[in-house]
């Protein structure tokens, strides 16, 4: 691998995948920690915050509603306001690129008696806010935004009524914003999910000292209860870990371990397709983050093994949402390909990654199948040297460093410097574990 130019990274082929490496705190579970610290009884302090600009966003934007908090290298200390506590931010509130942070808190400032408005960057501004306005208007909170759907959005906050919410996309991010409005709603809210998404909402609340129980894809949660403030450690994150995972399993020989990575049931559907098609990944010294009924961990040891490809639909859309763009690449490599469908939510995620992945893979000499709801990569091809672009999107960025260790030439990555939304640091450890 070599260095950067501009905003480009040129990325060179490599022979063997080895180290052993750790990964950043994981950003969903940081954006949740910090939320709900926010609005807890006391101090809270968060060990090995996730060093994404996303989850810094949402930092950022608790500052603006005078949420008082300190970051020293790696922790996050919290001074909680309480239930509601939430104070009328001075100006508007800018999440940048983080869907996370302005889907979530809206939840929390439904509840506030403040006035807030979100803004976010061009992609964020893309993307589709009516499914958390529909649910918060429900508990009686006023919300307005752009044709009904987009940012800018401003929210009203009310006294709010518990409601009944059938949530009608597989998505973690409405689910959290309609528990964080229920925790300030009077009596008792059930909401029933799709699919089951990922749970760190559900766990962090429990920590925290809420009123929440969870039957499968129902969960009900008690209004009122005040949250006592902790100290947690997050677990390394999945998401990052996959593109080291895919590397790892199709490179030519090596061994590579990764340390302390989240292993929640809900996330780890990489680890269990790549199993299933064939790759060697063991976990080692499992426990539980934060005692029982917190988030497992553990490490990641994988081996290069050959893969023999796979469909990706129903449940496991959910389980591997993010992964997708790097599982897609990783398709070239396996016997039968990687076929993916029912994903056409990847289309509203920080660039359209259905098309992202379909355009860049073809600019690298790959035949690939476009589908309005996924794609199909067939298997055994070869990825020639050349120009992609990552629109800006972290993942798309990545998931082409992963390709462009297998190709027969190098591989220059545009707009690449977006990988700071989630992996700060990320070409610098992939150069140190790619030979
Ligand atoms: C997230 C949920 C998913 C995921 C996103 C993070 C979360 O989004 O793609 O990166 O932290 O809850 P959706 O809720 O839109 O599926």
């Amino acid at each position: 691998m070599d260095g950067k130019m501009n905003d480009s990274v040129e990325i060179t082929p490599a022979q063997r995948i080895e180290g052993d490496i750790t990964m950043p705190g994981d950003k969903s579970i940081s954006h949740r920690l910090a939320m709900i610290g926010s609005i807890a009884e006391g101090v809270t302090t968060i060990h090995k915050f996730a060093a994404s600009a996303d989850s810094h966003s949402t930092l950022a934007c608790l500052k603006e509603l005078q949420v008082a908090f300190d970051e020293q290298q790696q922790t996050v200390t919290i001074h909680g306001r309480g239930l509601g506590g939430l104070q009328q931010p001075a100006s508007v509130l800018d999440a940048q690129n983080s869907g996370t942070t302005v889907r979530m808190l809206s939840g929390v400032l439904a509840a506030c008696p403040i006035s807030a408005t979100f803004v976010g960057d061009e992609s964020l501004s893309r993307r589709p806010m009516r499914r958390i306005l529909e649910p918060l208007r429900r508990f009686g909170a006023t919300v307005e935004a752009r044709d009904d759907n987009y940012l800018p959005l401003t929210i009203h906050g009310n006294s709010l009524q518990a409601i009944e919410y059938q949530v009608p996309v597989a998505s973690a991010q409405v689910k959290s914003a309609v528990l964080l409005a229920a925790l300030h709603a009077s009596g008792r809210t059930r909401i029933v999910e799709p699919i089951q998404t990922r749970n760190h909402t559900e766990i962090a609340l429990r920590q925290f000292g809420a009123d929440i129980e969870v039957d499968n894809r129902t969960i009900e949660i008690e209004g009122g209860h005040n949250l006592t403030g902790r100290t947690t450690t997050v677990p390394g994150d999945i998401s990052s870990a996959a593109f080291f995972i895919a590397a790892a399993l199709s490179s030519g020989r090596g061994k590579l371990r990764i340390r302390g990575v989240g292993l929640n049931p809900t996330r780890t559907g990489v680890i269990n397709l790549l199993e299933d098609m064939g790759g060697q990944i063991s976990v080692e010294r499992l426990h539980m983050e934060g005692g029982i009924g917190g988030e497992p961990v553990g490490d990641v040891v994988i081996r290069n093994s050959n893969l023999l490809g796979t469909e990706i639909r129903g449940h496991w859309v959910a389980n591997v949402i993010d992964e997708i763009p790097v599982l897609a690449v990783l398709g070239v490599r396996t016997r039968n390909g990687i076929r993916i469908k029912e994903a056409g939510e990847l289309r509203f995620k920080e660039s359209d990654r259905i098309d992202a992945v379909v355009q860049n893979l073809r600019s690298l000499g790959v035949e690939v199948e476009e589908f309005e709801d996924g794609l199909f990569v067939p298997g055994n091809q070869k990825i020639r040297g050349g120009i992609v672009n990552s629109r800006g999107d972290h993942r798309i960025a990545m998931a082409f460093a992963v390709a462009a260790l297998f190709a027969t030439d190098a591989v220059t990555i545009q707009n690449a410097s977006c990988v700071d939304v989630s992996f700060p640091g990320f070409f610098e450890l992939m150069r140190s574990v790619a030979f």
